[in-house]
């Protein structure tokens, strides 16, 4: 996926191109039938309690995909540097899941940061579907 996504957002931003939400959904959906045989399809239900699901990091501290981006994703949320994340909710956020290199990088660094582990693309796509369908 990692590979797949770089080369495409090496081709689209060579030519200042994004893609839409639904384009990065269907690269995700590729990669969870290859992780796992048996995916379906995404779920905006799974991706809303995978949202909020607290856990207790290995420093102790509770955290959650809520933690910054506040747990109403339509609001503005906030890195621990008190800096203002724009809503998650795609639809007050046209810039949302546009972005494959961005995308990519973010659930990297954030999957890391909440959960010590990467995500998989079953959770990704679960967790965009979420943010995409909210009104
Ligand atoms: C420590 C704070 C923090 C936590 C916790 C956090 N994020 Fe983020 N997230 C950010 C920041 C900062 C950005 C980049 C700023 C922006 O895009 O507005 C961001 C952006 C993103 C983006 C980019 C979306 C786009 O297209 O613009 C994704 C995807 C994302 N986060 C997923 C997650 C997921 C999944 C979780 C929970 C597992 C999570 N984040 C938890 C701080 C956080």
């Amino acid at each position: 996926m990692r590979r797949l996504l770089i080369a495409i957002s090496l081709m689209f931003s060579a030519h200042g191109f994004a893609m839409t939400s639904d384009e990065i959904l269907k690269q995700y959906e590729i990669e969870a039938k290859k992780e796992n045989p048996a995916f379906l399809k995404f779920s905006a239900e799974r991706g809303e309690r995978f949202y909020h699901a607290e856990r207790v990091h290995s420093n102790g501290t509770k955290v959650s995909c809520a933690t910054c981006h506040t747990a109403d994703p339509r609001q503005q949320g906030k890195t621990r540097a008190n800096k203002i994340i724009e809503p998650m909710a795609a639809r007050l956020n046209a810039e949302r899941f546009t972005d494959p290199a961005k995308v990519e990088k973010w659930f990297g660094r954030n999957c890391k940061d909440v959960l010590e582990r990467a995500c998989t693309s079953q959770e990704k796509g679960d967790y965009i579907q979420y943010l995409v369908n909210l009104k």
